[in-house]
C-alpha cells in the first residue's frame, strides 16, 4: 500500500521517544570494543527537512523536537542531542531519522543494513547514508529474516513499521518471535503507536506472552492537533541493553514535564 510518508511526522514526540532511546541504546552498545550489526526493517528516508511543506502541514515537529525547552531537557552530551546538532550543521532545519542517528553513532567496524520499500524514500535514504550502510529496496521483514543471525553476532534489529494494515499488528509478534529464535543474542527494538482507538492492545498481549522478560516503555502526550489519532508512543525490547530502564525512566520524566513547556 505504502501511503504512509514519515516526512509528515518526522521530529514529532513519538520520534523524540523512539530516536532518543535508540541513540542511547546504540551509544551503550559501542562502548564495548567489538563490532556490531545494525539492521533496520523500515528505514524511511534518513534525513527530514522540518521546513518542508509536509512537516509544516501537520505541525508535529513544532510540537515535538522543535518545541522550546524540549532538547534542553536532555543532557547536552546525550547521543540523541549530539546526532541532532551534527545534522543541523548540514542544514538548520534538517532532522536525523533513525538510519542517520545510527550512522552518526556506529563505528567503521560496525555493519549497517537498511530496508525501505518506497522508491522515493530509498533514493533519499541512499543519498543520506552514502557508502556507510547497505540499503535494500525490499520488504524489511524479509531482509531481516534473510540476514539473521547476522555477522557479527552482536547487534540491534530496529523494527519501526508504519502499521498501515491491521494485519501488521498481528504479524509483528510472530516476526519478533522468529527473529529471537534465529538470533537469540540480538537486541530487538520495536516501535508502535498509541492511537486513540488502541489498535496495539492485542499485539502487546501477544508480545508480553511470548517475551515475559521483554521491556515495554510507553509515553503519552496530547495529540499534535485536534483529531490526530496519535496520543502516545511505545517501545518493546527483547534483550534490552543493560541499564536502559534508567534511561527510559529519565525519558518518562522529560515527557511528564512537557505540559510545563510552551
Ligand atoms: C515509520 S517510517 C520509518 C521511519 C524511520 N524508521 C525513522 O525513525 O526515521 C516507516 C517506513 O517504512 C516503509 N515501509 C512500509 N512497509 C515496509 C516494508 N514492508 N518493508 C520496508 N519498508 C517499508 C515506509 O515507506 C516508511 O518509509
Amino acid at each position: 500500500m505504502l501511503s504512509y510518508q514519515h516526512a509528515y511526522h518526522a521530529g514529532n514526540l513519538a520520534d523524540v521517544h523512539k530516536h532518543s532511546a535508540l541513540a542511547w541504546a546504540l551509544d551503550y552498545l559501542v562502548r564495548k570494543d567489538k563490532p556490531l550489526c545494525y539492521i533496520e526493517t523500515h528505514a524511511g528516508r534518513g534525513l527530514y527537512d522540518l521546513a518542508s511543506s509536509a512537516a509544516q502541514k501537520t505541525g508535529e515537529a513544532a510540537k515535538g523536537v522543535q518545541r522550546d525547552g524540549l532538547l534542553t531537557a536532555f543532557a547536552p552530551a546525550h547521543p540523541y542531542v549530539r546526532a541532532i546538532i551534527n545534522t543541523r550543521h548540514e542544514g538548520a532545519a534538517l532532522y536525523p531519522g533513525s538510519p542517520v542517528i545510527a550512522t552518526s553513532i556506529l563505528r567503521p567496524m560496525d555493519t549497517l543494513h537498511l530496508a525501505e520499500l518506497h522508491p522515493q524514500e530509498v533514493e533519499h535514504l541512499r543519498a543520506a547514508v552514502g557508502e556507510r550502510a547497505r540499503v535494500y529496496q525490499q520488504d524489511g521483514y524479509a531482509l531481516a529474516n534473510r540476514l539473521c543471525p547476522p555477522t557479527p553476532r552482536r547487534g540491534l534489529l530496529m523494527i519501526d513499521p508504519s502499521f498501515e494494515t491491521p494485519r501488521e499488528y498481528l504479524e509483528v509478534p510472530r516476526f519478533l518471535a522468529k527473529m529471537h529464535r534465529k538470533w537469540p543474542v540480538g537486541v530487538l527494538m520495536l516501535w508502535y503507536p498509541l492511537l486513540a482507538q488502541a489498535a496495539h492492545t492485542q499485539m502487546l498481549a501477544a508480545l508480553t506472552s511470548a517475551f515475559p522478560a521483554g521491556l515495554r516503555h510507553e509515553v503519552r502526550f496530547a495529540a499534535a492537533a485536534a483529531g490526530h489519532g496519535l496520543i502516545g508512543s511505545g517501545l518493546f525490547f527483547v534483550n534490552p541493553p543493560y541499564q536502559i530502564e534508567h534511561e527510559l525512566a529519565r525519558l518518562a520524566e522529560v515527557f511528564a514535564a512537557l505540559d510545563s513547556l510552551a
